[in-house]
């Protein structure tokens, strides 16, 4: 690809920006990638360990078919969430498209673009492969974190933190899931890995802007910051980890309402998730924004 950059001798930021791009250019389309036949809904998605009632007594009694239907929907949760935060992404990453934007950042982001549309079209072929009956309406977004991620004004701290926290919250799941190794589906661990490879990117671009933005901010500015980043990140958290009540339902365990409370005081899963988020906490408090779970 032709560069042309402008500056004969770019800055730090136009730098970075420049090897993220670097490192985009080879692209790999996730659909091309993961081996669709192995998904079938015949085997466990995720080990036992890494679900929302595992550690119950209650769960001790479920039949085989029941924790390998939860381990489908519970990773169909992870997608609709992923679905979602990268809709609001793509329309708020377009809208900053302009002729006048600098070269480097005009590349980059339209290489973030193409990664997070190679993203949910690898969720959508997942979610359609699978086969599983999933009505219309039964996933919902936290309103709090959809409307700070649809409206904190564009290219503000705000808006970056809920960047920072929203790409980095799935990316640390990504990650604890990838840690089963062998026990994780091999279609699974095909999909969290090609997103884990791109995320990295996109992590390291929305802390820099992030970090460039918060060394202007007083220390007011930034409590204010880490407040609402503590609620972004309950709220990203509880969507991630704990899927809406239809779900478990849906895997064939009647009064979902009733399970995904137990999920929520689970002490087992609240362990699992406080383990996958220590390092986004650390991350944020790198960022001089203490935000404690
Ligand atoms: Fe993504
Ligand atoms: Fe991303």
């Amino acid at each position: 690809m032709a560069r042309g950059y402008n500056a004969a001798m770019p800055d730090a930021a136009t730098a970075l920006l420049k090897r993220l791009s670097d490192n985009s250019a080879p692209y790999r389309d996730p659909l091309a990638q993961v081996n669709w036949n192995e998904l079938g809904t015949d085997s466990d998605w995720l080990p036992e360990s890494a679900l929302s009632l595992y550690g119950l007594p209650e769960y001790d009694k479920f039949s085989a078919a029941v924790r390998r239907r939860l381990s489908q929907y519970e990773f169909i949760n992870v997608m609709q969430c992923g679905l979602w935060l990268e809709s609001v992404f793509l329309q708020r990453l377009t809208r900053r498209l302009h002729p006048g934007l600098p070269r480097a950042e005009y590349e980059y982001l339209l290489h973030e673009l193409r990664e997070e549309t190679g993203h949910s079209l690898m969720f959508l072929e997942a979610i359609e492969t699978s086969h599983l009956p999933l009505p219309p309406g039964v996933w919902r977004a936290p309103r709090l974190a959809d409307f700070i991620a649809r409206h904190a004004p564009a290219g503000g701290a705000l808006f970056w933190l809920a960047a920072v926290i929203a790409e980095d919250v799935p990316d640390k799941l990504n990650r604890c899931l990838r840690q089963y190794g062998d026990r994780l589906h091999p279609a699974v661990r095909q999909i969290c890995t090609l997103h884990v490879v791109d995320e990295a990117r996109h992590i390291t671009f929305a802390r820099s802007r992030l970090d460039l933005l918060l060394a202007k901010n007083g220390a007011l500015r930034k409590t204010m910051l880490a407040a609402t980043g503590r609620l972004l990140l309950r709220q990203l958290a509880e969507v991630f980890y704990f899927p809406p009540a239809v779900f478990y339902e849906l895997a064939g365990l009647p009064r979902g309402a009733a399970w995904r409370r137990l999920a929520l005081k689970n002490p087992t899963r609240r362990r699992f998730v406080a383990q996958c988020l220590a390092p986004t906490l650390r991350m944020l408090e790198g960022s001089g924004l203490r935000a404690g779970h």
